[in-house]
């Protein structure tokens, strides 16, 4: 039986077709390889995208969170409140400022920090004495804004910062707002297999701080002064390529046509699956929209489903395995109890989502899913 792919970014190619090798071309044709005229053009379009008023591109999504922690110059004995349920890079960063990554749980309906848990690390936190609470980083899980009304009322009354790690989730939306223009400071990613990504490495940051976004482009190469011979602070090397910039602006254009078919798509996903009890699937807040990076459903007996489902031709991943708290490079940080964290360690399963899947695609995978739960 043939194989469905779990992430097709070769129709999309297809649809691009010459408009993407015109602007390929026009890019190394123009000599400026590295942050040329295309990266000034795209910030400019990501930050009206996004209503934003600073879009600052980088290397990629990591880069772009760190890059925000060291302007806000967040180091050693600040704590840094990250939920234990994410890819790994949203800790990764607190830690290479020297700061404290405080793991915090998640909701089990949206996979998104919870704010009770993340009330109870503060706390926690405050009791010990031994850190101090700075900043906030909400991930937007699979594609969908964590639940940003509770959160910004948390942030605000302990007075901290909010970083929205939004790297799977640019072009998703909270009451009509961007998650991007969300928080003192936003972070995406274009990683290719992001909902808006690259062919290569590439990220950006979003502030509204006119203060910041100089720190952030400064910061970005080298800690440059007025050129980037005059080096005013310790920076890093987070440049964005042209060709990469491109590319973004041939993909943005249709971006909102592609989050579109992602949202009928898994709309079917959901109307189908939800015929089983045995299956949840995915929950989005009122007055959210997802970008459905990911599709995830939970389901007992997840492991064996995977595996009929790849022995049907058909991909399905765990993300994510093991809370970020369990993994070796990272137990050793405090953390409140994650119990939702490690259910979902055990149950999820993510199937085949992007905008080219058709529905007879579609009605395979879901038959197959319905097929096998109903051995369990
Ligand atoms: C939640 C989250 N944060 C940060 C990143 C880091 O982005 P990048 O791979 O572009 O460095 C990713 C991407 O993989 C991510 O999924």
């Amino acid at each position: 039986m043939q194989s469905i792919p779990f992430i097709d970014l070769q129709t999309q190619r297809k649809r691009l077709g010459p408009r993407l090798e015109r602007a390929i071309a026009a890019a190394v044709e123009g000599g400026q390889w590295i942050m040329g005229p295309q990266v000034r053009a795209l910030e400019e379009q990501l930050a009206q995208y996004a209503g934003v008023k600073h879009a600052i591109a980088c290397a990629n999504g990591t880069d772009a969170l760190l890059i925000i922690l060291k302007a806000w110059g967040i180091g050693p004995g600040d704590a840094v409140f990250v939920p234990g349920f994410t890819f790994a890079a949203s800790a990764e960063v607190v830690a290479l400022v020297g700061a404290t990554p405080v793991f915090v749980d998640v909701l089990e309906d949206t996979y998104n920090i919870a704010p009770a848990s993340l009330s109870a690390a503060i706390a926690m936190v405050k009791r010990e004495g031994q850190l101090r609470p700075r900043v906030v980083m909400p991930v937007d899980l699979f594609g969908q804004a964590a639940d940003y009304a509770a959160l910004e009322d948390i942030v605000a009354r302990e007075k901290l910062l909010m970083l929205c790690d939004t790297a799977q989730a640019f072009g998703a939306t909270l009451d009509g707002r961007q998650t991007a223009a969300i928080g003192d400071a936003a972070a995406t990613s274009f990683f290719p297999a992001k909902p808006l990504g690259c062919y290569g490495d590439g990220g950006c940051s979003f502030t509204n701080d006119d203060g910041l976004a100089d720190l952030l482009r400064s910061i970005r190469i080298h800690g440059q002064g007025r050129d980037k011979y005059e080096n005013v602070r310790i920076g890093v090397n987070s440049r964005l390529d042209t060709i990469q910039a491109a590319i973004l602006i041939e993909k943005l254009k249709i971006l909102p046509d592609e989050l579109e078919a992602r949202e009928r798509i898994a709309r079917r996903y959901s109307e189908k699956l939800v015929r089983s009890n045995r299956i949840r699937v995915p929950h989005v807040i009122d007055g959210a929209r997802s970008t459905w990076a990911q599709y995830t459903i939970q389901l007992p007996d997840r492991d064996r489903v995977k595996d009929e489902l790849a022995a049907e031709g058909i991909p399905a991943q765990i993300y994510y395995l093991t809370p970020l708290s369990a993994q070796r490079g990272y137990a050793h940080y405090p953390s409140v109890p994650l119990p939702v964290s490690e259910v979902l360690g055990a149950t999820v399963l993510s199937l085949p989502m992007h905008p080219y899947l058709d529905e007879a695609t579609q009605d395979r995978i879901v038959d197959a899913v319905l097929k096998s739960v109903s051995r369990s």
